[in-house]
């Protein structure tokens, strides 16, 4: 599934954010064996080199851009820097638990800033010189649905789902395609988070196993690929079945 090339046959590329570790730099590895060439965008300068040497390694192309998304001149600066850009990433995100009498607007505010308003920006940024075909994808979760102890992780996830169809409507005359992919539990640093033990996660699978950060990469090469081209403002639950005939535990 290689992307098509601009006329002076170099690669298109493909921003992902996020992808110095975890569910990030899956998909970075994943979409580097599509044909792309990757810029690997994430404050962690450590993770985002080693994600470069393993793409570099792999004999593909890509790049390191050490920034904070929530900073919008940096966004900017990220964008205008990535030539041939076809595919955005928006993968970035934090996550925390708070009990809901504990919580305070302050929590919600610094959630919805880098999971929500800086994926807004990177999306707006970005809409300006996608060209047609150009996929944005958009990391939701399936706590979106709901989940009790993080009220403003949901909330600021089942903004991304809404602000998709959105998008996906509003870029649609550019021929732009918009999609979500809604993770169930998947083992990277962002379980650490959690107050729940490893045990009592794999418990609440239907199959008994937790996600990998591939199975995520698997449905982000598949939005990024021609096969998806009549495929817009989707959010794909990828949890293992977790969320199906009542058995989300959350
Ligand atoms: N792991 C899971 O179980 C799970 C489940 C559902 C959804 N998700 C979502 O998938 C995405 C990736 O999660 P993960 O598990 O790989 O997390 P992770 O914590 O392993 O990686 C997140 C990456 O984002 C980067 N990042 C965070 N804030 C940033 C900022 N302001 N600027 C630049 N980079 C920033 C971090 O440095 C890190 O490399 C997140 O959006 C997360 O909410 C994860």
């Amino acid at each position: 599934m290689t992307p098509h090339s601009p006329s002076n046959s170099s690669l298109s590329s493909a921003i992902i954010t996020g992808s110095g570790g975890g569910i990030g730099r899956a998909i970075a590895l994943r979409l580097a064996k599509e044909g792309y060439a990757i810029i690997v965008a994430d404050r962690a300068e450590e993770g985002a080199r080693e994600t470069v040497r393993q793409i570099i390694a792999e004999g593909h192309q890509a790049r390191a851009v050490v920034l904070d998304i929530t900073n919008p001149q940096q966004t900017q600066a990220l964008i205008d820097g990535a030539e041939n850009l076809k595919v955005l990433v928006n993968n970035a995100g934090i996550f925390n638990t708070r009990d809901f009498d504990r919580l305070t607007a302050d929590d919600f505010r610094q959630m919805y800033e880098i999971n929500l308003v800086a994926m807004f920006t990177l999306c707006q940024q970005a809409a300006r010189i996608l060209p047609e075909g150009g996929r944005i994808i958009n990391l939701a979760s399936r706590a979106a649905f709901g989940a009790r102890h993080y009220a403003h992780y949901v909330a600021s996830k089942a903004g991304v789902a809404g602000f998709t169809k959105a998008l996906c409507l509003e870029l649609a005359a550019k021929q732009i395609i918009v999609n979500a992919i809604a993770p169930g539990v998947i083992m990277t640093d962002m379980l650490k988070e959690r107050s729940d033990g490893m045990e009592e996660l794999r418990a609440q699978q239907p199959s008994g196993k937790l996600g990998e950060p591939e199975h995520i990469a698997h449905a982000a090469a598949f939005f990024a690929s021609p096969l998806a081209e009549f495929v817009s403002g989707q959010v794909l639950i990828v949890d293992g079945g977790r969320s199906v005939g009542g058995t989300a535990a959350f």
